[in-house]
């Protein structure tokens, strides 16, 4: 059976005060909950990492970066490596946010690097890709997702994708309050996992959970998650109060 996850990307969000507290709140609302087969993350700001990883360490919550350096270590001002992470027992990390890729200009060469390292190191990659509005539009969706996929990933070998988890977050989704429907992820969820298993097998395919990420929240999360290959939810707004999390949890 594949590995539901439920993760919170912080992004920017929540001091050093707001960050314990949450996560606090998080582990505590969850803790009666069923979580058979469940993972629940939660990615904090960098600079609030180790407390967060430290409040949550007893509990169900796990903790993952919302980005890293590929370099194992030198001048490269303002960035973190994976062997840092490590250090404060971060194992998971999020790569190929489209906020990086629109914001901060992260080519699918850069993420192959990532990628890369990040697997070296024996971390865990939620690697996030999605269409433009523009591509949906003038339907070129399909393909997008297929070169992002194939760019960064198709490189690797088999036992590496033990060590990767999908996010399908369309850009047009993100903040926006507007979700794909249900049918429409599905959709995509469902040509992703066959791409895996052209390139791969089939058992390899069936075996990658793939998260659906933008605008998910408590009202939509249930119908959303009811779909075959849906897997979880990659969070963002909602992700930052307990009670809409809790739910959105509740829901997969
Ligand atoms: P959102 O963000 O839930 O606020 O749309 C999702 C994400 O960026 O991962």
């Amino acid at each position: 059976m594949r590995v539901k996850i439920v993760a919170g990307n912080w992004k920017m969000n929540n001091d050093l005060k707001a960050s314990k507290l949450l996560a606090k709140k998080i582990a505590k609302s969850i803790k009666n909950l069923p979580l058979t087969n469940t993972r629940v993350i939660i990615a904090p700001t960098f600079v609030n990492l180790e407390r967060v990883a430290k409040k949550v360490k007893k509990t169900a919550v796990e903790v993952a970066a919302q980005n890293m350096h590929f370099e194992k270590s030198g001048a490269f001002t303002g960035e973190i490596s994976a062997s840092m992470l490590k250090a404060i027992g971060v194992n998971t990390v999020i790569l190929g946010h489209s906020e990086r890729r629109e914001y901060f200009l992260e080519t699918d060469d850069l993420l192959v690097k990532k990628v890369n390292t990040a697997l070296q190191n024996n971390m865990e990659v939620i690697f996030c890709f999605g269409e433009k509005l523009e591509d949906r539009k003038s339907g070129a969706h399909f393909n997008v997702v297929e070169n992002q996929i194939k760019n960064a990933l198709f490189h690797l070998d088999s036992e590496a994708w033990k060590n990767i988890v999908l996010a399908y977050e369309p850009v047009w989704a993100i903040g926006t309050g507007e979700t794909a429907s249900p049918e429409q992820a599905q959709e995509m969820h469902a040509f992703i996992r066959q791409l895996v298993a052209e390139k791969y097998t089939a058992s390899l395919s069936e075996s990658v959970s793939i998260l659906y990420g933008g605008s998910v929240k408590p009202a939509n999360a249930k119908e959303i998650f009811s779909k075959k290959d849906v897997d979880g939810g990659l969070i963002g707004g909602a992700s930052l109060n307990e009670n809409d999390f809790k739910a959105i949890i509740e829901a997969i």
